[in-house]
């Protein structure tokens, strides 16, 4: 089968590069080092597309600092998930009128899932006269570009035509951390969950090869990375736009195969895919983090396919079954959405009703938010504001005190911990399953490994000490 996935070709990312020199040259000559402020709001995913946008504008002579105030540049990198995020980033980004009114120079770009729909980057755009250029993630590579129009040419920078999407090769990264390192494996969603705008912002799946992630991995595991986080919207589809017969778990196998010490770990995972093989890989792999996020929604059949989920209740329960089955230590998140278009008391029961039945570690919670565009926010919604409420405060009951249990029953074992910096005069780390844990500690611990005996627990995370 041949590569459907479009390459950026070199040429063009040589023009990006040649681009980047010149507005290096540009800031130069007038003796100033620009600083940049990148704001980042929404998943991994994003995180990890700022640290291009980093890496893009290191190439063009910038510096980094953390505020607007004072910034030479401004880039907000948003989200379109749910409706609260998007209200947060128009308020911000109108709130930046103050501070380029206060730093004429002060150019303001605006990029990120929300710049994917067409709609919402018009309105940026009407509403916004301060923001200079506006681009959506498929455009992301053409950033010095969209610079040079804005910095030299002194025009508005708009690249948010719609495309399949491609992939950029070896664009540079500055990352924002010394020991965890994202590192993106494919780009884009088939899926069209009923409630989710990410397909239609991100375009279609398509994967970077083995050698290239691979290649990535060593030189992070070089310079001195000890945890890596393969990402994608769906990772357990990793490979199937390629051909090349590699599929995640052989990715992941391969990854975990390379020398050196680290741990690898994973996001997210689709139960449509999510495959026993995978499971059988990470049980085989020592260095494999014993973490599953697998995003269950709802526990009601009807609402599944009403969500266009593609699984049922009992196909993921049988999941976590094989996975608790080969390794019994596995933690297990996830991600559950209350109150969609016609679910009834009962159908939230079933999801109550599985998170009991389950007892995930941790979980992420969501009110629906109805997306304009997709299919379920079509759907007629009749249940009020309220009752969604009121459903979200007793499944976040029910599941603060299981996550207390299960942390609580930690207490005097002792875990292999990374030790990852600091919160206050305490040490962070991060156990096997991905659980926080605060110590005591030299900072000379931070980028170990350490064993640590748990001393106390509460809903949201442990406390150790260095185990003798
Ligand atoms: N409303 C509420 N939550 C949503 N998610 C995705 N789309 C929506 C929406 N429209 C949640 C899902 C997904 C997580 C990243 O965000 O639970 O897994
Ligand atoms: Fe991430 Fe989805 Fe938000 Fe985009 S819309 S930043 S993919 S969560």
């Amino acid at each position: 089968m041949e590569r459907k996935t479009p390459l950026i070709s070199p040429e063009d990312l040589r023009r990006q590069a040649e681009i980047s020199e010149y507005i290096k040259g540009w800031w130069q000559s007038q003796g100033v080092t620009p600083v940049a402020y990148v704001e980042t709001y929404g998943c991994q995913q994003n995180e990890a597309d700022s640290e291009q946008i980093r890496g893009l504008l290191e190439r063009c002579g910038y510096g980094f600092t953390d505020s607007a105030e004072g910034a030479d540049l401004v880039i907000v990198n948003t989200c379109a998930i749910r409706e609260h995020a998007a209200q947060r980033v128009f308020g911000n980004v109108g709130a930046l009128v103050h501070t380029k009114r206060r730093h004429p120079g002060q150019k303001i770009f605006v990029c990120g899932c929300m710049m994917g729909k067409p709609e919402i980057s018009e309105r940026m755009k009407k509403s916004y006269p301060h923001v200079d250029g506006i681009f959506s993630p498929h455009h992301l590579w053409e950033l010095p570009e969209q610079l040079y129009r804005v910095l030299i040419r002194h025009r508005k920078a708009y690249a948010v035509e719609d495309s399949a999407g491609a992939i950029a090769e070896g664009l540079p990264l500055v990352r924002t951390n010394k020991l965890k390192a994202w590192v993106s494996i494919m780009y884009g969603c088939n899926n069209f969950c009923s409630y989710c705008i990410v397909p239609y912002v991100r375009g279609r799946e398509r994967s970077r090869l083995p050698e290239d992630i691979l290649a990535e991995c060593r030189g992070l595991i070089a310079e001195g990375y000890k945890e890596l986080t393969l990402l994608g919207q769906n990772v357990n589809s990793y490979g199937k736009d390629l051909g090349s017969g590699v599929d995640f778990a052989d990715l992941i196998a391969q990854v975990a195969e390379l020398p050196g010490e680290f741990t690898v770990r994973f996001m997210t995972s689709h139960p449509r895919d999510a495959s026993h093989k995978l499971f059988d890989t990470m049980a085989s792999h020592e260095k494999i983090a014993k973490q599953f996020h697998l995003p269950f929604q709802s526990g009601n059949d009807r609402i599944l396919k009403e969500m266009n989920r593609h699984y049922d209740r009992a196909r993921y329960l049988e999941l976590i079954d094989y996975g608790r089955r080969l390794m019994p230590d596995i933690v297990f998140t996830s991600d559950v959405i209350v109150g969609f278009p016609g679910e009834t008391e009962e159908e939230f029961e079933d999801t109550i009703s599985l998170i009991e039945q389950v007892r995930f570690e941790a979980l992420f919670t969501f009110i629906y938010s109805p997306r304009p565009g997709t299919p379920a926010a079509a759907m007629p919604d009749p249940t009020p504001k309220e009752e969604k409420n009121r459903r979200f405060d007793r499944l976040l009951a029910v599941q603060n005190a299981i996550s207390e249990e299960k942390h609580r029953a930690l207490i005097g074992k002792t875990l292999r911990v990374l030790v990852d910096g600091k919160d206050g005069e305490l040490l962070t780390a991060r156990t096997d399953g991905g659980r926080l844990v605060r110590l005591e500690g030299d900072d000379a611990l931070i980028g170990q490994f350490i064993n640590v005996t748990i001393t106390d627990a509460t809903t949201w995370s442990l406390v150790g000490s260095v185990a003798p």
